[in-house]
């Protein structure tokens, strides 16, 4: 498995990376170090020392904060992977002794990494001012699943589950009634399916955020993706038969990153949508039921189902991850494609440079 490596991913939350402290990662298949130094920047690099290629996460923050100390032999490297100091002998900086470092950027309260060859261009980080500034955010929450990242991918853009997996918590029977459309977004990283369901019992998450009289309600779900694994979907119900602007909802903020073929990292986080108040304390109660409800969909139902997908795709025999498509299919086919052509591009650029 390949993965797009000339775009942003999320690393952490930005409020889980704390001064002071080596976080070590595994991303797209290369071990990362990360740290944030007492100017509050956030610096990334290979975790790999040289000289014998312990882990640097191992080691320790040295220089008031700045340098990495290596655990094994006590190279220091700077924020920027430079070898700055080695406290043997001579104590001459070997050739070759720097470490690659990787482009990090913090925002939308997030920690973004690029790892590709190109040069990172922070413009094309994914979109997400909901995260930023006045709006209340739900938990800023993350689990680690044992599944290839495009798994879980395939899962958020396809809705059409919850009638299944979350059936009663997201969704039922009548879920798959709804239209789908898919609309492509003015450029081919981002792409839009849109969902509008008549008329069906009123979920709990939404009878949570709506009137909690269990009447029945048209409920929409719209997911947008942005290259290469970041998703919003806008989701909410009304009284059938209303506008969306006379309903409520949420919009429901995935970020995933792969960190080996099978395994992938998943923060997630919502902000309601034209919410009903209930003054204080309810309205706080009800942003940690949002977390709650969420985190229990995503951990207990969804994590099962692609864990046990992985499982299965483990086997020799499916190689080739040989799916039936459905119809409601579209997107996930669509952008696996898009990706797959990215990672082809990438991989015809190196084989010039490497000619
Ligand atoms: S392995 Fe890092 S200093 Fe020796
Ligand atoms: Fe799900």
């Amino acid at each position: 498995m390949d993965f797009v490596r000339n775009a942003w991913y999320v690393v952490m939350w930005s409020q889980d990376l704390k001064a002071g402290e080596l976080v070590g990662r595994t991303l797209l298949n290369d071990p990362v170090v990360i740290f944030r130094d007492p100017d509050g920047r956030v610096n990334a690099m290979e975790d790999i020392c040289p000289h014998r290629l312990a882990p640097l996460s191992m080691g320790k923050l040295v220089n008031e904060g700045k340098h990495i100390r290596c655990a094994y032999h006590g190279l220091e490297f700077d924020g920027a992977g430079k070898c700055a100091h080695n406290p043997h002998a001579s104590g001459r900086i070997p050739k070759n002794s720097d470490v690659r470092a990787y482009s990090v950027v913090e925002k939308h309260s997030l920690i973004w990494i690029w790892m590709g060859e190109r040069a990172a261009d922070p413009a094309i980080i994914p979109y997400f001012p909901l995260l930023d500034g006045a709006h209340q955010v739900s938990k800023r929450d993350w689990l680690k699943m044992q599944a290839n990242y495009q798994l879980v991918v395939d899962n958020l853009l396809d809705v059409s589950h919850t009638a299944f997996l979350h059936e009663g918590l997201l969704g039922g029977p009548d879920t798959i009634k709804g239209n789908m459309k898919v609309v492509p977004k003015e450029t081919k990283n981002a792409l839009l399916i849109e969902r509008w369901i008549d008329n069906i019992p009123v979920p709990k998450f939404f009878d949570l955020l709506f009137k909690r009289d269990g009447q029945r309600v048209d409920n929409w779900m719209n997911m947008t993706w942005q290259m290469p694994a970041c998703l919003t979907n806008d989701t909410g119900v009304t009284s059938p038969g209303k506008p969306r602007g006379e309903g409520t909802g949420i919009f429901g903020m995935h970020f995933i990153t792969p960190e080996t073929d099978r395994s992938s990292w998943y923060h997630f986080a919502a902000v309601r949508q034209n919410p009903i108040s209930l003054g204080e304390p309810g309205d706080s109660e009800t942003m940690k039921q949002i977390a709650e409800l969420r985190r229990y969909a995503f951990e207990v139902q969804d994590k099962g189902i692609i864990e046990g997908q992985q499982r299965i795709l483990d086997m020799p025999r499916f190689k080739d991850e040989p799916f039936v498509p459905l119809e409601t299919d579209l997107g996930t086919v669509s952008i696996r494609r898009h990706l797959q052509d990215l990672i082809d591009a990438e991989k015809k650029e190196k084989t010039a440079v490497e000619s």
